[in-house]
This record gives structure tokens, C-alpha cells and sequence, in this order.
């Protein structure tokens, strides 16, 4: 059996398919189309592997989308694929509606032309699962109840707006034409192959380079963390377990204010690659103007997938956060090769312009 994932260069999509195929036999057929975001160096430990197949394509690419399918005959498609940087989003919302919406739109067009064409048998069993987020909820105050899967949708930046457009489509496809769908909305991941434009990466590597730590406005926005690893154990709950056409939260009960954060990471890195003149990294943390429309605070309510799929996080934010720590340490020629655009220079080469 097959499973195709999209977006399996990013984050998320990477360590989904490295887990992946650390347990089970079953083959990953990965598209991604290699944005700025997609990076193959994530899943070099894969190479030879004959459980991995990479094609570079855009999700939009019905035709080639369609291909793959008929010729691979997957028996679920992880959708991860999407523009997924809030602050990008805000400069140039183009490309999330291009991909976010448009793209999710013609995945789902050519995943339902695949479905339709299938046994009775293997209708039933097929699954698509759409990776979203807790950004489509909107914001809370201090003092409301985390999100559940019943809030109204409230997106407030081009992204969440694009991703929310994107559940809505899942939700009709399922509705409208019975295409057995899963969506999970996750809270703020973190840990390997994190891209460097997003907050915890990005102070790690300037505390490392003797930069300003930015932190927007007054630092008080509040996220709630999972290491990516659990956000990878409960996609496959969900798509082993998950009941079709529902929406299930994921977080990690960790929720933290960024200065916090921030300071964490300054804590842990003074502990293990203190600097050279022993001042705390703390020093280094700067305040810098403020996200437009910036949300307040976000908090996932995970009793859903804990009750009905049985699904727990295993790390908590004081096991993970030092673990992401040390793996960053571990790990500076990645860092290297993607801050100085290495890695696509090597794309350029590899496929053309
Ligand atoms: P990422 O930006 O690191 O990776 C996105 C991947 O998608 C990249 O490999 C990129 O090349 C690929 N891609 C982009 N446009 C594409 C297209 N048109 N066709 C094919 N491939 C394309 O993102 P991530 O952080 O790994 O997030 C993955 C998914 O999880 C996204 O859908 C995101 O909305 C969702 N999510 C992320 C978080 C988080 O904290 N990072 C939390 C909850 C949900
Ligand atoms: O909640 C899930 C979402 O989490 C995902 O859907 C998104 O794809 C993912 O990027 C993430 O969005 P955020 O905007 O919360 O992540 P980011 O790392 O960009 O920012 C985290 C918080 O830190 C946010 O409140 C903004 C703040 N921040 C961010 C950066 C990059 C700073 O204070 N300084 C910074 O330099």
C-alpha cells in the first residue's frame, strides 16, 4: 500500500514522512513543488530509500496530480502542502491564495476524479487528510475557553484566512460528494528542520550569530506549542482512527507567552553553547514593532482527540524545547546551507529555473 503526502520537503511534511517511514513498510509518494520552504536537504537520511519516491510538482498541477494517483493508486492523500508564514502573508498575500485556496481547490478536484474511479472496497477505506490550523479560530483573550472544534471560524491574517477557505472546501468536498475526508487544526509546532523565518528557529540561530532576538510589540502574545513529532503521531491517529468528515484539534497544552519563550531558549543555550563572554543570549533579545493585526492568543482545546482517538502528546514544552535546542546545535551545517540559500541554489541546479 501507498500513502501520497504534499508539502513533504517543509517542516511539518518532512519529519511526517521521516516517522513515517521509521515505522511502517508502507511507501510515501512525496509532491512538493519546492518553494523557498521546500528542502530536500530534511529527508537526505532517505536516500536509496525505495520507500520514498519525490516528484516536484505543484498540488494545483491537476494533470500531473492525476497521474500520480492513477499510477501509484494511494490509499490516502496528507495534504500539508500551503504558504504557511503569517508575516509573508501579510507582504504578499497572493501566493497563499494561489496555493492555499486554488491549489487545495484543484488537489481536491483531482483527488475526487481518482476516488470516483475506484472499487466499492477501496472507496470506502481511501482518506484525505487536510493539515490545518488553530489560526482559522481567531483570537481569544486571556480569559476565554481554548478553542474547540465547535468555534466559529474568525481568520484574521491572509493566511488564516486562506487556510480557513481551504476547510471549507475539505468540508463541501465531503459533504457535496461524499470524498472521505479528515481535517486536523493544529496549535504552533516546533522542533527539527524548523524553517528559520519562524520565531523559535530564528532566535535560535541569532543568539548563534550574535543577533537581535526580535520580538513583536510587547511579547505578551501567548501560543500554544507541540513538538512536531506529536503533531506527526496524531495525523496518523487520526487518519488510522478518525471518524470521516470531522475536524479534530491538536495541541499540546503548553501554552506560553513569546517572551517566555524567547527566554527559554536563552536559558537552555547559555546552559549548552554558552557565549564566549558568558553574558547571557538574554541580552540580545530586542523589541521590535508589531505584526499587523497580530493575534492576541491562541490555545487548542485537545479533549476531542484525546477522548474519541485515544491521542496524548509525549513531550512536554521543558522536553521538547531542549531537545529542538540541541538538534539546532547538532545540526548548524543544515542551518548554514538554509540561511545562506544553499539548498537552492542546489534546486536551481537539480531542476532548472
Ligand atoms: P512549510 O512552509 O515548512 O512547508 C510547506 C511545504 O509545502 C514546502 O515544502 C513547500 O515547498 C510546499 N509547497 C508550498 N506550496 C506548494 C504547492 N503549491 N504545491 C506543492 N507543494 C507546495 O510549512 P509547515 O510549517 O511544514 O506546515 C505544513 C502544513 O501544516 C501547512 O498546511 C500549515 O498550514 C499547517 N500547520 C503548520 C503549523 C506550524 O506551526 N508550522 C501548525 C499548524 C498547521
Ligand atoms: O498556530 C499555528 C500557526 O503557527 C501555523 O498555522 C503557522 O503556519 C505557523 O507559522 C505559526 O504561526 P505564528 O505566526 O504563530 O508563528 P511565528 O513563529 O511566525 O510566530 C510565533 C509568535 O512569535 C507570534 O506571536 C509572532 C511572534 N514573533 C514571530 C517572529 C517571526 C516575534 O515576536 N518575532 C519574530 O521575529
Amino acid at each position: 500500500m501507498t500513502i501520497v503526502v504534499t508539502g513533504g520537503a517543509g517542516f511539518i511534511g518532512s519529519n511526517f514522512i521521516l516517522d513515517w517511514l521509521a515505522l511502517s513498510d508502507e511507501a510515501v509518494i512525496n509532491i512538493d513543488k519546492l518553494t523557498y520552504a521546500g528542502n530536500l536537504e530534511n529527508l537526505q537520511s532517505l536516500t536509496g530509500h525505495n520507500g520514498h519516491v519525490f516528484v516536484r510538482s505543484d498540488i494545483g498541477d491537476t494533470e500531473t496530480v492525476g497521474e500520480l494517483l492513477r499510477t501509484h493508486k494511494p490509499r490516502a492523500v496528507v495534504n500539508f502542502a500551503a504558504e504557511s508564514h503569517v508575516d509573508r502573508s501579510i507582504h504578499g498575500p497572493a501566493d497563499f491564495i494561489e496555493t492555499n485556496v486554488v491549489g487545495t481547490f484543484r488537489l481536491l478536484e483531482a483527488v475526487k476524479s481518482y476516488w470516483t474511479e475506484l472499487s466499492d472496497a477501496d472507496k470506502q477505506a481511501f482518506r484525505f487528510l487536510h493539515v490545518s490550523t488553530d489560526e482559522v479560530y481567531g483570537t481569544l483573550s486571556p480569559t476565554d475557553d481554548a478553542f474547540r472544534e465547535t468555534n466559529r471560524y474568525e481568520p484574521n491574517s491572509p493566511y488564516s484566512a486562506s487556510k480557513a477557505a481551504s476547510d471549507h472546501l475539505v468540508r463541501a468536498y465531503h459533504h457535496t460528494y461524499g470524498l472521505p475526508v479528515l481535517t486536523t487544526n493544529c496549535s504552533n509546532n516546533y522542533g527539527p528542520y524548523h524553517f528559520p523565518e519562524k520565531l523559535i528557529p530564528l532566535c535560535i540561530h541569532n543568539a548563534l550569530s550574535g543577533k537581535p532576538l526580535p520580538i513583536y510589540g510587547d511579547g505578551q502574545q501567548i501560543r500554544d506549542w507541540l513538538y512536531v513529532k506529536d503533531h506527526c503521531s496524531a495525523i496518523r491517529r487520526v487518519l488510522d482512527a478518525g471518524q470521516l468528515g470531522e475536524t479534530y484539534n491538536i495541541g499540546g497544552w503548553n501554552e506560553k507567552a513569546n517572551l517566555e519563550v524567547v527566554e527559554t531558549l536563552c536559558t537552555i543555550l547559555d546552559e549548552l553553547s554558552p557565549r564566549k563572554d558568558r553574558v547571557s543570549y538574554a541580552q540580545q533579545i530586542t523589541f521590535v514593532k508589531d505584526r499587523p493585526g497580530h493575534d492576541r492568543r491562541y490555545a487548542i482545546d485537545a479533549t476531542k482527540i484525546e477522548r474519541e482517538l485515544g491521542w496524548k502528546p509525549a513531550e512536554t514544552f521543558e522536553t521538547g524545547i531542549r531537545k529542538t535546542v540541541q538538534w539546532y546545535l547538532d545540526n548548524q551545517t543544515w542551518v548554514g546551507n538554509v540561511t545562506s540559500g544553499a539548498y537552492q541554489n542546489w534546486v536551481g541546479q537539480q531542476y532548472g529555473a
